[in-house]
């Protein structure tokens, strides 16, 4: 059975940078409370209008596609993770699929909803396809437009101030290489503490995404001539077209599941945590990061983290880390490679893989 290898890796970041400062003219915060809990000094927003996840997603595919040495017309499947996608439905693969100007249809597109677990899990049915023969070339991506719905308010600001934009791509394709690509996957989920982490609307548990303010019913036709709006009073009062998050539940797990997923890899595998080349963690928060490497006695050169320039970027944080620690030439041929995750659902994660 062949094994999956990273033939290719890009990322993309909007040009616009904001840092804490910017942040404080909006809400009341400052620099100090952000770097001190974040270890966030800036981040990325994309240009309204013109940048989407799917656009940056392109970017970064290309330079992916680029170093794979394929064009893109030699993707087969294409596999997008997102929170923020352009459109509640269709998902972003397919707009991906569009703006890269792939006109095969032979090719499959499937979208990934695993929030900042959403690379690993892609990349774990990415691998499955792989290994069975099904798929050679797959296109694997990670993008996010969070600035077009944070709440930039004080009461938004636990959550606005960590979250930043971008993409990260790669291609993974077969190898019969003994012993190198992706070694193991783990996946895991906890929905018990589903909306601890959440963006509520619009969704399905509200009845209808937009009702008569006043009569709590969907407006007959002649109520609402087609056209106009209603909106749903529960979404605007409670403001649950935001995120949410109860950051310190999020914290205390976060800082168990990630030692654990990964102990869980380098145990299937027969590797210590010495045998680490790199940790790539999700970048959900410096201090979970640190927190990690502590628990797993892990040297400074052994865990590649770039939050304080880009914030949390969910689903891109993994590919944008890698890809850069590849680009410094602190990911090398042979290294053992490993990334892990958490994050809304509760899901978390990891993957091992001989680069
Ligand atoms: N600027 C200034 N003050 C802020 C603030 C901000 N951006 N956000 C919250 N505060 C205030 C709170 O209102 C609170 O004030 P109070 O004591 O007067 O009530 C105080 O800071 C402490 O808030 P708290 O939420 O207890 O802070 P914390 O130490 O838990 O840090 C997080 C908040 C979000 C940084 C932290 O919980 C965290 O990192 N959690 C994990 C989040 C994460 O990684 N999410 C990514 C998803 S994978």
């Amino acid at each position: 059975m062949p094994s999956t290898k990273f033939a290719g890796i890009g990322f993309y970041v909007p040009e616009q940078v904001v840092t804490n400062k910017d942040l404080t003219k909006y809400m009341d915060t400052s620099d100090d409370w952000i770097r001190e809990r974040s270890g966030i000094e800036e981040r990325r927003y994309g240009k309204k209008h013109e940048e989407t996840p799917t656009t940056m997603a392109a970017a970064a595919a290309k330079i992916a596609c680029e170093r794979a040495g394929i064009t893109v017309e030699e993707i087969d499947f294409i596999v997008f993770a997102t929170l923020s996608p352009d459109y509640y439905f269709p998902g972003c693969g397919v707009l991906l699929q569009r703006e890269l100007g792939i006109t095969n249809t032979e090719i499959g597109a499937l979208d990934i909803r695993n929030q900042c677990s959403g690379f690993i899990y892609g990349l774990s049915v990415a691998d499955q396809f792989i290994k069975s023969g099904m798929y050679k070339n797959i296109l694997l991506v990670g993008a996010e437009m969070h600035s077009m719905g944070l709440d930039f308010t004080t009461r938004g600001r636990n959550v606005a101030v960590l979250f930043g934009d971008g993409a990260g791509a790669v291609v993974l394709q077969p190898t019969e290489e003994e012993g190198k690509g992706v070694l193991t996957t783990h996946l895991h989920s906890d929905g018990t503490h589903a909306e601890e982490l959440s963006l509520l609307s619009p969704g399905s548990h509200g009845g209808y995404h937009f009702e008569d303010k006043d009569k709590f019913g969907f407006p007959t036709e002649e109520e609402a001539p087609l056209g106009e709006i209603f909106v749903y009073d529960n979404l605007l009062e409670n403001k649950t077209y935001y995120p949410y998050m109860d950051g310190q539940l999020v914290f205390k797990k976060a800082v168990t599941k990630f030692p654990e997923v990964i102990m869980e890899a380098l145990a299937k595998t027969g590797y210590e945590t010495t045998d680490i080349d790199m940790l790539v963690p999700h970048q959900a928060n410096l201090r979970i990061a640190q927190f990690v490497q502590r628990t797993l006695k892990l040297p400074d050169e052994k865990v590649y983290n770039n939050i304080m320039k880009y914030g949390n970027t969910t689903a891109a944080s993994i590919p944008i880390a890698l890809c850069e620690a590849w680009e410094q030439g602190k990911v090398k041929e042979g290294d053992l490679v490993c990334l892990a995750a958490f994050g809304s659902g509760f899901t978390w994660g990891s993957a091992l893989i001989r680069w």
